[in-house]
């Protein structure tokens, strides 16, 4: 597991991702999303010995590019190319680790598992925030850990918006 030894300038990365966002703050894809998404990647990256530095730049970034909020199957492209571009400014990781979050960010929108802990763990992350816009999210598409999570999860994101546990929204 790697984390410890990797610093960034999260507060930085921030305003920038969120001075670029197009699409509401308040919106389905937003910073609670990404508060859920980095909550619920810590924890099963944890839990399977995931890289904690990628799987937390992904919940970043990975929404970071939509255009709208309903069908824009490219934002996951996008992302992509947009944190490969920010590395060396607020975070500088490995070309593999790049490598493995760009990956992760341009394919999460395919419905797709993958053997890699690090890169099934941000897709874990993403697909246990479902239920904020009302599909439960399913086992199948999980891995065996983060499938454990899914009623914690569900009963969050219905909750989405509420901010009931101020300190998971504080980066
Ligand atoms: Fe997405
Ligand atoms: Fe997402």
């Amino acid at each position: 597991m790697t984390y410890g030894s990797f610093e960034f300038d999260r507060r930085g990365l921030l305003d920038c991702i969120i001075g670029q966002f197009r699409v509401s703050l308040d919106g389905f894809h937003g910073p609670n999303h990404w508060a859920r998404v980095r909550h619920h990647a810590l924890e099963v990256g944890r839990v399977v010995g995931a890289d904690l530095a990628v799987v937390e730049l992904f919940a970043l970034l990975h929404d970071s590019q939509r255009r709208n909020e309903d069908d824009d199957p490219l934002h996951g492209a996008r992302a992509a190319v947009y944190a490969v571009s920010l590395q060396g400014g607020y975070f500088v990781l490995e070309a593999a680790r790049l490598e493995q979050l760009a990956f992760a960010i341009r394919h999460h929108s395919d419905g797709k598992r993958h053997k890699d802990p690090t890169i099934q763990t941000c897709w874990d992350a993403d697909r246990l925030d479902l239920g904020r816009v009302g599909i439960q999210p399913s086992a199948r598409y999980l891995s065996v850990e983060a499938a454990g999570f899914i009623d914690e999860a569900y009963r969050w994101s219905l909750a989405s918006g509420e901010r009931e546990d101020p300190e998971l929204f504080e980066f």
